[in-house]
C-alpha cells in the first residue's frame, strides 16, 4: 500500500529512480514519473490502464525548462503563460527530441504548464527533470480531488502519495494550443474561457471529439461514476425514475423528498461547485443509490467546464 505523507525527500529520491509518486496540484492530483524516462512512462500508462494514444501533461517549475522541451513558442503561449502560470493553464506546444515519443504518444506537440500547488513546486525544484502527470485515476474515472482518492483507487500500484490537502480549483487544467496562428481549446478547465478570450479574440473550440487520437483525452465518456448519471431537469428527471433509489447533485437548490443529495455551493458561487464536484460525484457513487442525476450549471465562468465534465460522465 503506497504511503501518504509530505517527505519530498523521499518523494524526489523514488522519482529519481524511475518510481511513480502521487502528487497534489491545484487542479487535481497527479500520477507523476519522470517525464525524460520511457520506463518511467510506460509505468503511468500500465498503472492507470490508459490507452498509449492519450498523451501526457509535462509540469515543469521554470521558463528555462520550458525551452529545454519546446524552442518554437509563439509569442501569444508566451503572453498567457507570463499571465497564469504558475496556474490551471496546459499549452500544447511543438516537442524537441529530448521529449519521449510515449510522453506525447507520437505527435510532434508537447503539452505543458506550471502547476501552482507549494510541495510540487518544491518537488520539482529539486529534480532536474520535468514530471509528466496524468491524473492519478483509473482511465475514464473521476480525477482524485484529495491524497486519500489517489490512495483509494491506485494505493496498491505506487509507492507513495505526498499529501497537499484537497485541491484548491478542483477540475483539470484549460488546454490551448495553437493551429497555424489560431488559438484552439482542446478542453475546458480551470482557467475561465471569458479570460482566455479577453487576451486572444474570439478562441475556437476543439472538445468534442469521441474517439480522435489526434485529439486525446477529450474521449466523450470520460469522468465518470460507475453508477449511471443522468442529466437535466431534476424535478422531471425525478419524475421519470421514481422508481429508481435516485442520488441528487445540485447548484444551490435543495430538492424537496430525496435524502441523497448533494447542493455544490448554496452561494450559487461556480468556483465552489467546482471545488467539491469531483468529491461530490464520488461520494454519490459510494452511496446505495442506483442513479445519479445532476442539473447543468450555468455556461460562464468555471460553469462551462463543470457541464463539460458531467455531460462526459452522464449517459448518452
Ligand atoms: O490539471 C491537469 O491538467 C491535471 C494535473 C495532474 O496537472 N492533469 C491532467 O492530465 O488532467 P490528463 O492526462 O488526465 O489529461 C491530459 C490531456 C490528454 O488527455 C489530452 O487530451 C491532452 O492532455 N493532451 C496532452 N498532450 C496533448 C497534445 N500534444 N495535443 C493535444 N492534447 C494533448
Ligand atoms: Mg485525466
Amino acid at each position: 500500500m503506497a504511503r501518504i505523507g509530505t517527505d519530498l525527500l523521499l518523494a524526489a529520491n523514488l522519482l529519481r529512480k524511475g518510481d511513480l509518486v502521487g502528487i497534489p496540484t491545484e487542479t487535481v492530483y497527479g500520477l507523476a514519473g519522470n517525464a525524460l524516462d520511457p520506463d518511467a512512462l510506460l509505468k503511468i500508462f500500465k498503472v492507470k490502464n490508459r490507452p498509449s494514444f492519450d498523451p501526457l501533461i509535462l509540469h515543469i517549475h521554470s521558463f528555462d525548462q520550458l525551452h529545454d522541451i519546446s524552442d518554437s513558442i509563439p509569442q501569444p503561449a508566451v503572453e498567457l503563460a507570463r499571465a497564469y502560470w504558475p496556474g490551471p493553464l496546459t499549452l500544447v506546444l511543438t516537442k524537441k527530441n529530448i521529449v519521449p515519443d510515449v510522453a506525447s504518444s507520437g505527435l510532434d506537440t508537447v503539452a505543458v504548464r506550471m502547476p501552482r500547488h507549494s510541495l510540487t513546486r518544491d518537488l520539482l525544484s529539486r529534480l532536474d527533470f520535468p514530471l509528466a502527470a496524468p491524473s492519478a485515476n483509473p482511465f475514464g474515472y473521476i480525477s482524485p480531488t484529495s491524497a486519500e482518492h489517489v490512495a483509494q483507487q491506485l494505493g496498491d500500484k505506487i509507492p507513495y502519495i505526498l499529501d497537499g490537502g484537497p485541491s484548491d480549483v478542483g477540475l483539470e487544467s484549460t488546454i490551448l494550443g495553437f493551429e497555424g496562428d489560431k488559438p484552439v481549446i482542446y478542453r475546458l478547465g480551470g482557467i475561465n474561457l471569458e479570460l482566455l478570450e479577453d487576451a486572444l479574440g474570439k478562441i475556437r473550440l476543439s472538445v468534442n471529439q469521441s474517439s480522435n487520437p489526434s485529439a486525446p483525452g477529450m474521449l466523450k465518456s470520460h469522468y465518470a461514476p460507475r453508477k449511471p448519471l443522468f442529466t437535466g431537469n431534476i424535478p422531471e428527471l425525478m419524475k421519470t425514475y421514481k422508481n429508481k433509489k435516485i442520488a441528487v447533485l445540485s447548484f444551490f437548490k435543495h430538492y424537496a423528498g430525496i435524502n441523497n443529495q448533494i447542493v455544490l455551493s448554496e452561494n450559487g458561487d461556480l468556483d465552489e461547485a467546482a471545488h467539491k464536484l469531483f468529491e461530490a460525484l464520488r461520494k454519490l457513487d459510494q452511496s446505495d443509490c442506483e442513479i445519479i442525476i445532476s442539473e447543468l450549471f450555468p455556461e460562464k465562468g468555471l460553469g462551462r467546464a463543470i457541464n463539460d465534465r458531467l455531460k462526459r460522465a452522464s449517459v448518452k
